[in-house]
């Protein structure tokens, strides 16, 4: 730590085994800063999760490492660090994440902290550091993804990654969803979907994912990595085995989030070839998030993404009626995926910047 920040403490987080625990403290402070820091970037509350939601997802799995610290500033907390190995076969990669209320900018602290992410990944062998930052909307000079497709400004967190190493290479558009609005563009484009898609059926469920669907759900979840728009980023090939599936569900289980999983199964093979996910929290009156949508490789040109989103959202509106909207995220050279999302009526209301450096 730099002389000039005597005051600062990068102090590990030890998570509890539940937020009632005596030792919960840090755990519940680290929460309610990350909530403020996603309201203070994005303006909106919709990114919040509440501290026992949240826990599930925390603890180092079979197929990830996962390190976390608390940043204190005279024994405040001001921000989170977060460090993740994948722990697939020769991985070298590693995702991370620096937050840092607005009040605790510009002092150092980041550069601090990526000291710490740097020196630790470093130590664990991994030479390929990605991360992911909102880059909010703002005049003055902007930054073009070598993609081609979407550019952010050229913003404070811009110059931190630029000044520590790391490179742009994607633009993720985050969009939304208004679900309190009209749904009949939903319900035409689902009938023109399931006119298009004769050889296929809907299928629909929440955790513990049903025996028979685990096979080909875990087959599509691994195909995420390799089938969506990766730019110059780097991602592990994942084994998702029944027990990764069962961790997955156990997730939403545990922490009381309602997952919700739409697919289509072709006919001829029984086998799932499309899929979407829609997640919402214990409070159905917030904000619900679209986390994984795909249609394998083989199976495209038969508008099955249509029929799964169609569908889901469809479903979606008796599941969480008081659910103000949905956000997703795509790439911003996924043409195809935002064609769907933009006949829909999905809005881009914000944009991401992922960024990468390979160590020497
Ligand atoms: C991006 C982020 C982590 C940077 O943290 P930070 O503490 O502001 O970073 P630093 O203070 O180390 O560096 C920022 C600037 O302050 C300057 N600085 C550092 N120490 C300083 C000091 N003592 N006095 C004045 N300026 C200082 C740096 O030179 C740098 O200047 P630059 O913008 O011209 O490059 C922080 O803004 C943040 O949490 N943002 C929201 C989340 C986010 O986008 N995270 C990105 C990674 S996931």
């Amino acid at each position: 730590m730099p002389d000039t920040l005597t005051s600062v403490e990068l102090r590990p987080l030890v998570l509890p085994t539940s937020i009632d625990a005596p030792d919960a403290g840090d755990y519940l402070e680290m929460v309610r800063v990350r909530n403020a820091v996603y309201r203070e970037i994005s303006g909106h509350h919709d990114h919040a999760i509440a501290p026992d939601e949240l826990l599930p997802y925390l603890p180092s799995t079979p197929d990830t490492e996962r390190r976390m610290w608390i940043v204190l500033d005279d024994g405040r907390v001001v921000g989170r660090i977060g460090l993740d190995f994948p722990l697939e076969h020769e991985s070298t990669v590693a995702f991370w994440l620096i937050e840092l209320l607005h009040d605790a900018w510009g002092r150092g602290i980041g550069s601090a902290a990526y000291e710490l992410v740097e020196r630790t990944a470093r130590e664990r062998g991994r030479t390929v550091l990605q991360s992911w930052a909102e880059h909010p909307a703002a005049a003055g000079p902007q930054l073009s993804a070598p993609t081609g497709f979407g550019e952010i400004p050229h913003d404070h967190a811009a110059r931190f990654y630029l000044r520590h190493g790391y490179a742009l290479e994607q633009i993720e558009r985050n969009s939304a969803f208004d679900l309190q609005g009209s749904f009949d563009v939903v319900e035409r484009l689902l009938a023109e979907a399931q006119e298009a898609a004769s050889g296929y059926r809907l299928v629909r469920w929440s955790p513990p994912t049903p025996a028979e669907y685990a096979p080909s759900y875990g087959w599509m979840k691994s195909r995420m990595i390799t089938d969506a728009p990766a730019a110059g980023l780097d991602f592990d090939e994942e084994d998702w085995d029944a027990a990764r599936v069962a961790r997955h569900d156990a997730i939403h289980l545990d922490g009381g989030r309602l997952l919700q999983v739409t697919a289509a199964q072709h006919i001829a093979s029984g086998e799932l070839v499309a899929f979407n996910e829609l997640v919402i929290g214990r409070d159905r009156t917030r904000a619900t998030h679209q986390e994984d949508t795909l249609v394998l490789k083989e199976h495209r040109g038969h508008r099955l993404g249509l029929l799964v989103k169609c569908a889901a959202l469809m479903s979606w509106r008796r599941v969480a009626p008081d659910s103000p909207r949905v956000l997703t995220y795509n790439a911003e050279e996924n043409r195809p995926m935002l064609d769907i999302n933009e006949a829909i009526g999905f809005v881009p209301i914000a944009y991401n910047g992922a960024w990468k450096k390979v160590l020497t």
